[in-house]
């Protein structure tokens, strides 16, 4: 893999920054921010008036936590354009998320956070180690969802030369890598690899493809699946966080050099943790719910938004700016089986341990008598899965020991799961409602 360290004079000087430059910027914008949301936005002026505090209530970083939380449902209530704090016409762009468990959440840029929004993916993309004149696959969806639109004009403001297939038709993504040649690509994890299969089926050597880097994010995935990645493709795996209700992809990135978690770019972001059951803030390094505080956004200023993504907050190492961990995995994602708290991410990292098995994988949740079950249904490298029961019993083996509860195990034959073109669906729950 290519030694992809920056060169001095590759960074922005607020990158570089100290601590001290970095706190007293964020508090100027931050009471930018909360005057703006308080004046123009009628629903955080009712939200501070019910809550009893004021913008100037706040002189300090830590006095944030007086102000009330957001959360999605704040965005369903208000649905479509009820927290914008622009005129309509002020916004020159808008996304949505698919809404698959209830109305969409709406959000709105305006010409200026489409600037700010391009910038961040250009500082990721550069942190990712690509750099002006590269090609870049960007296999993201582009429309409603802000993964391609996102990568597409932060590719743009690097001066990159992008390829926007968006997601699907995997056949032709890899004939047009083929073709094209792309240093980079920009896709989710899980249907990185489906094109990885696709790459295979098509007879062509992976690690002799052009990329040099994927970015991937929109969905939690591990260090397992990283090395996985890497080691097939001989390039460099680096990820991408953000979510569309703070701005979209681009909120932090890991740094190519160190992979050691995600840098959030604290200039325009203020992270916090929290204890998911109090609210109450956690000190950096403790696992808990990430909160964002948007400083500069003009068309949906968020303050204090609860994400429900679970991480902790890390110093800075490659920039100054701190890192989050890798998320673990969403609240909503969380499983509870019989009193025993299991991420989607858990079952992934004892999967690549079994070498006969491959990543493709899902969870189904199931209730027999009183007793919630589960099955994790997974792929194997070889068919057929019948001569395989030996890799379901190390992997049911692996799970009860390393995350501590005790699973089925379904291997199929390689191909028979469904395959991801997006955000991979990993759990199916069965379990009878109520
Ligand atoms: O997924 C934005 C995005 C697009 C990020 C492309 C990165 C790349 P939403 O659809 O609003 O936005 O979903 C946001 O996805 O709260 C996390 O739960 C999850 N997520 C996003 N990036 C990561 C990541 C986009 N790197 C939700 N690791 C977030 C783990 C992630 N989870």
């Amino acid at each position: 893999m290519e030694d992809l360290a920056p060169r001095p004079g590759d960074l922005e000087p607020i990158e570089t920054a100290s601590r001290d430059e970095i706190a007293a910027l964020q508090l100027e914008r931050m009471k930018w921010s909360l005057r703006h949301a308080y004046d123009n936005s009628p629903f955080y002026r009712a939200r501070f008036e019910a809550a009893g505090v004021h913008p100037d209530d706040l002189t300090t970083l830590a006095d944030l936590a007086k102000f009330p939380f957001t959360t999605k449902t704040d965005l369903r209530d208000t649905y479509p354009f009820g927290m914008f704090a622009v005129p309509r016409e002020k916004l020159c762009r808008i996304h949505a998320s698919s809404g698959t468990t209830g109305k969409p959440t709406v959000v709105g840029y305006t010409a200026k956070d489409i600037d700010t929004w391009a910038d961040l993916v250009a500082r990721s993309i550069r942190a990712s180690g690509g750099r002006r004149g590269d090609i870049v696959h960007v296999a993201y969806g582009y429309g409603l969802f802000t993964g391609g639109l996102g990568a597409h004009y932060g590719a743009e403001r690097l001066g990159c030369t992008v390829v926007p297939i968006s997601g699907g038709m995997t056949e032709r993504q890899v004939t047009l890598m083929a073709d094209f040649k792309p240093r980079i690509i920009m896709v989710t994890p899980s249907y990185m690899l489906s094109i990885l299969d696709e790459f295979r089926r098509q007879g062509i050597d992976p690690r002799e493809s052009s990329l040099a880097v994927g970015i991937f994010g929109a969905e939690p995935w591990t260090n397992a699946m990283r090395q996985e990645i890497e080691t097939a493709f001989d390039m460099h795996a680096v990820d991408i966080y953000g979510l569309s209700e703070v701005m979209g992809p681009g909120v932090a990135n890991e740094c190519v050099e160190s992979k050691d978690g995600l840098h959030i770019w604290e200039d325009h972001f203020y992270p916090e943790i929290i204890n998911p059951e109090t609210g109450e803030v956690l000190p950096d390094g403790e696992i808990g719910e990430l909160v964002f505080t948007t400083l500069t956004k003009e068309g949906l200023p968020i303050i204090r938004y609860r994400t429900r993504d679970l991480t902790r907050l890390l110093p800075g190492t490659a920039r100054s700016m701190r890192r989050m961990e890798k998320i673990t995995g969403r609240s909503d994602d969380m499983i509870i089986l019989r009193g025993v708290n299991v991420f989607p991410t858990q079952i992934e990292e004892q999967i690549l341990k079994c070498r006969a098995l491959a990543p493709h994988f899902q969870i189904e949740l199931s209730r027999e008598g009183r007793m919630d079950m589960m099955t994790v249904h997974v792929e194997c490298l070889e068919g057929p899965a019948e001569r395989c029961s030996g890799a379901g019993r190390e992997l049911a083996h692996h799970i009860k020991s390393v995350v501590g509860v005790s699973t089925r195990i379904s291997i199929c034959d390689p191909g028979t799961l469904a395959r991801s073109e997006g955000k991979a669906k990993r759990v199916i729950d069965n379990r009878p409602r109520g």
